[in-house]
């Protein structure tokens, strides 16, 4: 009866584990989470949003203006302006967005050193 039990404990935990999404697939998703509630209200892809515009304005079609499509950004890049803010972008504290949230924003954002 005990051995039993136990086999059905182990069946139940390996379904558990089976179950949970893949670590990387949570941290993706996180990551858009994060550039949705602070960033997208700015730097969403549509021309009437002012960071996605400020940016068409800058870089006059040389590089895309909606920051989703970007891959040219450096990880120190992004973390400066999310830190620094720039024109009418605030700085965010790590109250609003840690440092850990940050890091998956970046990936998500598909920095690289160049
Ligand atoms: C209130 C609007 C607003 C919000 C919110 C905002 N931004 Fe910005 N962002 C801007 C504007 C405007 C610029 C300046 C574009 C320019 O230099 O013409 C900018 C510039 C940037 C740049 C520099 C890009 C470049 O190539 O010069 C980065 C990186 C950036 N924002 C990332 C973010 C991220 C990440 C978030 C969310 C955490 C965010 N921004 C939130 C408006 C915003």
């Amino acid at each position: 009866m005990k051995t039993h039990c136990l086999i059905v404990l182990m069946l139940l935990a390996g379904l558990a584990v089976a179950s949970e999404p893949s670590e990387q697939a949570v941290s993706a998703n996180r990551g858009k989470l994060v550039f949705d509630q602070w960033c997208g209200i700015c730097h969403a892809a549509s021309p009437r949003m002012p960071g996605t515009a400020s940016l068409a304005a800058k870089y006059g079609g040389s590089l895309p203006a909606a920051l989703e499509e970007r891959t040219d950004m450096p990880p120190a890049f992004i973390k400066y302006f999310v830190r620094n803010g720039v024109l009418i972008m605030p700085a965010f504290r790590k109250t609003e967005i840690t440092d850990a949230d940050l890091e998956l924003l970046v990936d998500y954002l598909k920095a690289k050193d160049q």
